[in-house]
């Protein structure tokens, strides 16, 4: 087989996360303090994947270059493929044609997360050379995925965007691998209704033409972080796992359960419960930071409860008068009680903001 190379898909609009995709990459979000984008290379590099295309779109394409560089932090190279506009997941990959030519390729969205990595998959894409493999999951609410049909030698017979009555309750997950004929699949289909081309179209391409699409059901969890929730939901599963650490000085502070304090974080008559994270250069005191918490570089925090929530670098939270729970906050946002009187809640919030109050 030729070398296998990586597509990573990081382009896109991100309309289910705004407003933090008005100033950012969704991709870019951190989850347990680290891009969601990240997870997807370091899979990509523990399968032995040394040729990485990512996706971008010209509104974040820059800040992801930025914070990816050329991949040698990974143990990768890494090409940028632009991508005009978000036409869909097989719009993308006829976009990096010229990088895949006739190499087969695992793609992964970049927006995904997928415990256990993909070390397992890859393995068993070389060994019985389908000309696809899919990865499929069962989920409670089938209908808002692509969901899959199986015959009954385990082969993919239908594949179905979004199905009003799913046959099946699998969920196609955001990786797959493919072999170049991918591409004139890609090429026979059209854009669905909502104008996009669709990459379940081309993979059901494949299978009318007799090509062997090969499934596979996900052992582990699988996380698309595309809305609010879901980026909460991948942020404890990844702090659940978290390997305890405290390189940060504490002073009159307790620490329980899983914990990673970076160095140059300092609390001050704080009480964390894990799993949480608390990022480098933090400043935490009279506070309690609840479980599943991620808090990244620079916060400030003072005189507040927060849990369940993620907090992005530079952000400050003063005074909170009730606990903040299941929360994202932006980079340097900032949140205290209103200075003058009479007492009343004073807002200067983006487009598309949400704010829940007591
Ligand atoms: P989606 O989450 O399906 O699309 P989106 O990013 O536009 O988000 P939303 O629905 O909230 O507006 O995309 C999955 C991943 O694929 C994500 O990382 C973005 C990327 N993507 C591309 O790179 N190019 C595309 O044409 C599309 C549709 C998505």
């Amino acid at each position: 087989m030729n070398e296998l190379r990586g597509l990573i898909l990081s382009g896109g609009k991100g309309t289910r996360l705004r407003p933090i995709t008005h100033t950012s990459a969704k991709q870019l979000v951190p989850v347990a303090n680290k891009p969601v984008l990240f997870y997807g290379i370091e899979a990509m590099a523990s399968a032995g994947i040394r040729q990485i295309g990512i996706i971008i779109a010209p509104e974040t394409g820059d800040e992801i270059r930025e914070v990816a560089g050329d991949g040698s932090q990974f143990g990768v190279e890494i090409t940028y493929i632009p991508q005009a506009e978000p036409l869909g997941l097989a719009h993308a990959v006829l976009t990096a044609e010229p990088f895949l030519g006739d190499h087969p390729f695992v793609m992964y969205l970049g927006d995904n997360l997928l415990q256990g990595g993909i070390e397992d998959l890859v393995s068993a894409f070389r060994a019985n050379e389908p000309d696809a493999l899919i990865l499929l999951t069962q989920v409670d609410d089938p209908e808002n995925y692509g969901v899959a049909e199986l015959d009954g030698d385990n082969t993919v017979t239908r594949l179905v965007e979004k199905p009003k009555e799913p046959a099946t309750d699998l969920a196609l997950v955001g990786v797959y691998m493919f072999t170049p004929g991918i591409h004139d699949a890609a090429r026979a289909i059209e854009p669905s209704p909502r104008g996009e081309l669709e990459i379940t179209d081309a993979i059901q391409h494949l299978v009318d033409t007799g090509q062997r699409v090969e499934p596979h059901v996900v052992r582990g969890w699988w996380k698309d972080t595309g809305r609010l929730d879901d980026m909460l939901e991948a942020n404890r599963l990844i702090l659940d796992a978290l390997e305890p650490r405290i390189d940060g000085d504490l002073v009159d502070s307790t620490v329980e359960g899983r914990v990673i304090v970076e160095e140059g974080a300092t609390l001050i008559r704080a009480t964390v419960r894990g799993p949480a994270v608390i990022g480098a250069g933090a400043r935490l005191t009279d506070c309690y930071i609840g479980p599943y918490t991620a808090i990244d570089a620079d916060v400030e925090i003072q005189n507040a409860e927060i849990e369940h929530s993620i907090l992005l670098a530079g952000s400050s939270v003063r005074n909170l008068d009730g606990r903040m729970e299941s929360s994202l906050l932006g980079r340097n946002v900032r949140i205290h009680p209103a200075p003058r009187q009479p007492r009343a809640f004073r807002f200067m919030v983006g487009d598309n903001s949400e704010i829940g109050i007591l």
